[in-house]
């Protein structure tokens, strides 16, 4: 039933010049379709009777082609206030360790304005909530599944034992519950959770499965950053929907997805004050690479990535964000004047320039006082050992074999759960050098379990921004990144994987074994 087209892509601008992008584009397989029973009505701020809730039996790869996507119909651009995720309180703070309940559940969120669209929630919220939690202190997530699939929770960047990583075979089944422990025995970092659930993950996450987690410590909240209300975290991703505001999930779809979501609606206006914020950004699409700018070029000074703060700022204009990476950046507004606006815009196709371009827009209404600095200095990087026990190298690709179905694939091999592809042995430090293998896909790269360093990206030193604690890295066609790694936290199976979600369930994945 599985039936392909391809595409041919946008060129797609970087700095080393113009790459042809090409995506291949086939339905979801029938058994990820879901159904539109059980659903579970939470958006309580949705005004009664306004708009009727979207069902969305159709909307799944199997059905007929929804046509182009009618977001940027019915989403005008800065029309809504971009909402902050609410924050989780703990069921219990006993014993130094703090519990949190989640139900994961079909909702119905107010996304595009005027209608409300079925989302697979965490507790209700879209996109899930967020979870502070701070090093040394361990979280315990108590997982109930109400969905109608498995699932598995994976949190994403942090070092937690196997069992608790929400690895793809790892499954929580419909109806069932789990427990996650986090022993946050790392330092301070942006991290984010999300479905893993093998073949199933890409859609699961596109209709909402992924939440916020922000894990601190002393060495990050002594310092005077914008803090409380002037810290932002904004998730990014794209979307496609129907013309009844139905999220359409099709499986390797990145030009269908021209409709942009910050905190889960559409190009969002965000007041701020006259003064510095400091932004969390996640990219949570399964396959859109942002690269971000404020439309006057004014500065974005990055202070973290995914491993939480660099030991210095850093000033630029851009923030390139492939799918599950983070920037940890500040702004200051106070450059702006009280009643103006700035557009945070996107270079990075494909799609409609006039709906992929644009991001949101900050609206600065007020004066502010502004005690916060970014200082010279933000934390020391743990030195990386001198003695590397191995050097591995890892090629992703897309195989897209006319006629077969497309087949994502890490070193020639598509994932099996049954085979370590990488024996590490506990304690010691590798260095990886891992390459995109295709000429006009981009991938990136993520690896469970551990926080690496980049050493190299195409042969030269990385970037500033890429310079701290990384768990993700881009991959654009022809790239390749050498990055070293201390396995020193848990042993057991771990997998590794392209974060472009869509080319994860496509098999584009494989599995270290720390013994
Ligand atoms: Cu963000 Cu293997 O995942
Ligand atoms: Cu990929």
């Amino acid at each position: 039933m599985v039936t392909r087209r391809r595409m041919i892509g946008a060129a797609l601008a970087t700095g080393g010049g113009v790459l042809l992008l090409r995506a291949t584009v086939r339905p979801a397989p029938a058994d990820a379709a879901h159904t539109a029973d059980a659903a579970h009505t939470a958006d309580a701020h949705d005004a009664p009777g306004h708009d009727a809730p979207a069902h969305d039996a159709s909307a799944h790869g199997t059905a007929a082609d929804p046509g182009p996507d009618a977001g940027p119909a019915l989403a005008p651009k800065f029309a809504v206030a971009m909402p902050l995720a609410p924050v989780l309180s703990p069921v219990s703070t006993d014993g130094g360790t703090d519990t949190y309940a989640v139900t994961m559940l079909r909702s119905f969120a107010r996304v595009l304005p005027g209608h409300r669209t079925e989302v697979l929630t965490y507790n209700g919220a879209f996109p899930g909530p967020v979870i502070r939690a701070r090093s040394g202190r361990p979280v315990v997530v108590r997982q109930t599944n109400l969905l109608d699939d498995p699932v598995s929770v994976h949190l994403h960047g942090a070092a937690v034992p196997a069992d608790s990583d929400g690895g793809p075979m790892n499954l929580l089944d419909a109806g069932a519950q789990r427990t996650y422990r986090y022993p946050n025995d790392q330092p301070h970092a942006n991290l984010w959770f999300h479905d893993h659930a093998h073949h199933a993950e890409s859609e699961h996450v596109f209709r909402g499965l992924s939440g916020t987690y922000l894990l601190t410590d002393a060495t990050e909240s002594d310092l005077p950053l914008p803090a409380g209300r002037y810290d932002l975290p904004i998730a990014l991703r794209d979307a496609r929907f129907d013309a009844a505001a139905r999220l359409v999930y099709r499986m390797d779809d990145p030009e269908g997805r021209a409709t942009i979501l910050a905190n889960g609606r559409p190009w969002p206006k965000v007041e701020v004050a006259a003064r510095k914020y400091r932004l969390r950004l996640l990219n949570s699409s399964n396959l859109r690479f942002f690269s971000l700018r404020l439309a006057d070029g004014g500065p974005i000074t990055w202070i973290g990535s995914d491993g939480g703060l660099l030991e210095r700022p850093h000033t630029t204009d851009t923030v390139d964000l492939s799918p599950g990476e983070r920037a940890d950046v500040v702004i200051d507004f106070s450059r702006y004047p009280v009643g103006s606006s700035v557009v945070l815009t996107n270079s990075m196709p494909p799609g409609p320039a006039e709906h992929i371009g644009v991001v949101l827009r900050f609206d600065i209404t007020r004066a502010a006082h502004d005690p916060s600095s970014v200082p010279e200095r933000l934390r020391t990087l743990p030195a990386l050992p001198a003695e590397v026990a191995r050097e591995r190298s890892v090629v992703l690709t897309v195989d897209e074999t006319p006629g077969a179905a497309p087949r994502g694939m890490i070193d020639g091999k598509v994932y099996d759960p049954n085979r370590v592809d990488a024996a590490v042995a506990f304690g010691t430090s590798e260095i990886w050098t891992v390459s995109n293998g295709n000429k006009d896909t981009p991938h990136n790269f993520h690896l469970h379990l551990v926080q690496f360093r980049v050493l190299a990206r195409n042969g030269q030193p990385p970037g500033p921004e890429e310079g701290g604690l990384k768990d993700t890295v881009r991959l654009l066609p022809g790239e390749s990144v050498r990055l070293q790694a201390v396995f020193d936290s848990y042993r057991g199976r771990y997998p590794y994987h392209c974060h472009l979600l869509d080319h994860s369930a496509m098999g584009m994945m494989a599995q270290f074994e720390v013994g």
